[in-house]
């Protein structure tokens, strides 16, 4: 894993801006792995603000709430749109996020996995995380294997989401979600975290032991991982100097 530690969320957000924009510069028809979450606002509006050519990319957005409707002011459909798809020229036919409505929730995530794999994969998936270490909404305890399916959120996350919804009780019970083994076949993760509310969750998943219970250190795994933070997601990490040294002594070719 490589980690990045910037002095506050702004600048955080820019560097990762810039690393998906070179991404899309470099490869028109990336596909690009999706999130959501305050944590990802900021970025979305950078990436609007860079103008980029967003004609030939994929998105494959990583959830939804089951039950909600894609014009739902707390959907991830409508939240992407707002934030991202409806100020960048793509298509629609390019954009996937899962359907929260489907008739059959299961058949539904088995055909985003299979479109998935027929564009060949996802280039660069963009990760938030959980307080709890989560990504997309692989709660504590997921399979490491998991693919797509339904996940049934914990009290702790329907707690932390409550803030975007007008009461906890309207925070829906259950989601879809790409899974952990699904997340690992990226071919490079990029995981974004801001504030000292991350720091347990970001210290678990890079310096803990791979476990379900923080479902994030399943990165560990991962060959090519982006870890960018603040200084107070960063807080509680061991190495934490060593991660800033390494950083500052990049060669220039290895800059974002
Ligand atoms: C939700 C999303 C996650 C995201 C997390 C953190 O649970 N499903 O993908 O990482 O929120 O969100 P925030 O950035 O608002 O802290």
């Amino acid at each position: 894993m490589e980690i990045i530690i910037q002095p506050n969320p702004g600048v955080a957000t820019s560097l990762a801006a810039r690393l998906l924009g070179k991404t899309i510069r470099e490869k028109p028809d990336a596909v690009l792995g999706l999130a959501t979450g305050g944590t990802m606002e900021a970025l979305y509006r950078q990436l609007v603000a860079a103008k980029l050519d967003w004609s030939g990319v994929t998105t494959f957005n990583l959830d939804e709430y089951v039950g909600l409707p894609p014009d739902h002011p707390q959907s991830y459909h409508h939240f992407m749109g707002e934030n991202l798809f409806h100020h960048i020229n793509m298509s629609p036919r390019s954009i996937n996020i899962p359907d929260g409505l489907a008739a059959s929730i299961p058949a539904e995530c088995e055909a985003y996995e299979r479109k998935l794999s027929a564009t060949g994969g996802i280039d660069l998936q963009l990760l938030g995380i959980g307080t709890d270490g989560h990504i997309g909404f692989n709660e504590q305890s997921s399979s490491l294997a998991s693919r797509n399916r339904i996940k049934t959120l914990t009290p702790q996350t329907r707690k932390d989401n409550a803030r975007f919804f007008a009461s906890e009780e309207q925070v829906p019970h259950h989601v879809i979600t790409m899974g952990i083994g699904t997340i690992l076949e990226s071919r490079h993760c990029v995981m974004l975290a801001f504030g000292a509310r991350k720091a347990k969750a970001i210290a678990g998943a890079v310096e803990g032991p791979i476990t379900s219970m923080n479902p994030a250190s399943a990165l560990q795994n991962h060959p090519k991982v982006t870890v960018i933070l603040d200084e107070a997601a960063a807080a509680d990490l061991i190495l934490k100097d060593y991660y800033r040294w390494v950083y500052e002594q990049k060669p220039d070719w290895q800059k974002i």
